[in-house]
């Protein structure tokens, strides 16, 4: 092949990827790169494969893509264990408040022991909601298992008794979710349906000592009722992997509150699981160029 490559980390500039597509027939893109109308008529009818590094693939505009007959490869699979593993341990750092502890050592907060202070919430005995039981979000439940967790439930678009089973998992509404959950992981994929899905009444509905956490999409959140939730005391704690935007600004409200840690999209962030994500969107590409099946296709 003949490769066009942007040579940096930095996000390709849109007026840089509009022009270097224009004729190719694969393009590789990152979580970073939206792939809408724009780019594909700017690649024009030449482009038969595209290849996301990355599982999720809200940044590409299907309805076009399949329009247009464009295959697309993405990486499933392979890092689930990395993304759940990080999902935990944010989980942890959130629920037994660690980036504030380590603050209090080095800011001369730590005067003795004390018996309340610096107090969180543990796993043992707790009921854990997942939204979105798919790969990572059994990964992460099975993580957690043995912790002690005395209950799961989670929700999605359909009942996944054969996912479910290995925790004994209770499906239930969004609702119930909220309110009987300890603590909650957000696992979905982001679509029309899970935009904006945890909101004002989601935070309302559940228990001020609950912890919330997403390692999804950040528009699975509305962070103002985040916000309002974590500022007012109606939830205990947050953590989140993902933010609208990304990066998030410097001086954003959600950074000054002390009980929600924020991660810059980090999830999935070993060298050993980029490593294999980045073959294997070379792989997807170079079997799409050759018509051939993808070692991860995603059907459309
Ligand atoms: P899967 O497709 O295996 O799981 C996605 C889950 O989303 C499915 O179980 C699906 O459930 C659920 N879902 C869909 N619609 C809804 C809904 N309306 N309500 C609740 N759940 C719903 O994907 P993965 O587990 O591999 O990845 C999940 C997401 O995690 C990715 O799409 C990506 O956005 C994000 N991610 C983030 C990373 C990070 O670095 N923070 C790293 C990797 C992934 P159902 O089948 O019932 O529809
Ligand atoms: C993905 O793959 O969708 C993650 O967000 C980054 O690994």
């Amino acid at each position: 092949c003949r490769v066009q490559q942007w040579d940096s980390e930095e996000p390709v500039p849109r007026a840089e990827l509009l022009a270097g597509v224009a004729g190719k027939r694969g393009l590789l893109c990152l979580l970073s790169d939206r792939i809408d109308r724009e780019v594909l008529e700017a690649a024009g009818p030449g482009l038969k494969v595209i290849s996301t590094m990355s599982v999720g693939f809200d940044h590409l505009a299907l309805d076009e893509i399949k329009k247009r007959g464009i295959r697309v490869g993405y990486t499933p699979d392979v890092l689930t264990d990395a993304t759940a593993e990080l999902s935990v341990a944010l989980l942890l750092a959130v629920c037994r408040r660690l980036p504030e502890a380590v603050e209090q050592v080095k800011n001369g907060g730590w005067t003795t022991w004390k018996p309340l202070w610096m107090c969180g919430y543990g796993l043992s005995d707790s009921t854990v909601g997942i939204i979105g039981l798919g790969r990572i979000g059994q990964a992460v439940a099975r993580r957690l298992k043995p912790f002690g967790v005395k209950k799961f439930l989670y929700t999605g678009s359909r009942l996944k008794p054969e996912s479910a089973a290995e925790f004994e998992a209770e499906f239930v509404p969004l609702t119930r979710l909220a309110e009987e959950s300890d603590f909650i992981v957000v696992t979905c994929a982001l679509t029309p349906a899970t935009q904006g899905m945890c909101n004002k009444d989601f935070f309302s509905r559940m228990k001020k000592t609950s912890v919330f956490i997403n390692t999804s999409r950040g528009a699975v959140v509305n962070q103002e009722d985040l916000y309002d939730a974590l500022a007012h005391g109606q939830i205990a704690a947050a953590g989140l992997d993902v933010t609208t935007p990304e990066p998030l600004p410097t001086d954003h409200p959600l950074l000054s509150l002390k009980n929600c840690v924020i991660l810059p999209h980090v999830g999935s962030a070993t060298y050993a699981t980029r490593s294999t994500m980045a073959v294997l969107a070379a792989d997807n590409l170079l079997a799409g160029l050759r018509g051939e099946p993808m070692p991860h296709e995603l059907l459309l």
